[in-house]
């Protein structure tokens, strides 16, 4: 992967949400490409966050994709909502429905771009015959639910395999990432990291941006 092709999108799970709008200016002016959204329900993760009308309100004043990764139970009932509220790429995870062939096709029908999340229990397998369907495969690098847990090291052959069996499609990794563990993340052959609490926690966002577009270099 080519350095212009690292990605980088913030976590707003991180952010300081009582300056929502200020925030998102910020990691936009610091070289942020797309607002990673993290939609959490208290159910298919042990953590609640928001939902499609807090979308809407930031939409009106976000220049960059919204990525918006669901760990949510019955997605089914929610992608319309969430299209409608702005969502520019939709990512769902494949534990969380038994027919996420039939919801991703149901995205790209409401004119969505479609992403396809795995645990870091979930083979790869399981999402063999969803590729065709995806826009890009989201990799957590964490058990889903909480900002600033540590990377685990064991999805690096899993981004790996992932790679080789998904083109050039995009491939994001989320959980854990930070300059360091980065590195080895894009060397594995993802094209698009996730970050929140390294971003957040930085003094300056433009350098932690910096910093990770950067790290295939180091
Ligand atoms: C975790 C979320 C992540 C989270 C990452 O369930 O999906 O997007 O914000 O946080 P960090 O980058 O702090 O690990
Ligand atoms: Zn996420």
């Amino acid at each position: 992967m080519s350095i212009n092709n690292i990605k980088i999108c913030p976590s707003l799970l991180s952010c300081d949400f009582s300056r929502l709008g200020e925030e998102i200016q910020a990691i936009t002016e610091a070289g942020a490409d797309m607002i990673h959204c993290d939609i959490m329900d208290g159910r298919f993760v042990p953590n609640i966050t928001f939902g499609p009308p807090v979308l809407a309100s930031i939409k009106p004043h976000c220049t960059l994709p919204l990525d918006v990764h669901l760990m949510i139970e019955e997605p089914e009932k929610y992608v319309e909502d969430f299209v409608k509220a702005g969502a520019d790429i939709l990512t769902i995870q494949v534990e969380s429905t038994v027919h996420p062939h039939r919801l991703l096709g149901r995205i790209k029908d409401l004119g969505c771009k479609a992403g396809i999340v795995l645990n870091p229990g979930t083979s790869e397998e399981s999402i063999r015959y969803l590729v065709p369907l995806v826009d890009m495969v989201l990799v957590m690098s964490v058990n889903p639910g909480f900002g600033g847990q540590s990377f685990i090291r064991d999805m690096l052959p899993k981004i790996s395999r992932i790679r080789d069996m998904i083109g050039d499609r995009d491939l994001q990794v989320d959980g854990g990432v930070d300059a360091e563990t980065a590195k080895e993340i894009v060397a594995a052959g993802a094209n698009v990291l996730v970050a929140g609490s390294y971003i957040f926690n930085h003094g300056s966002y433009a350098e932690a941006i910096g910093l990770l577009k950067n790290a295939h270099a180091g």
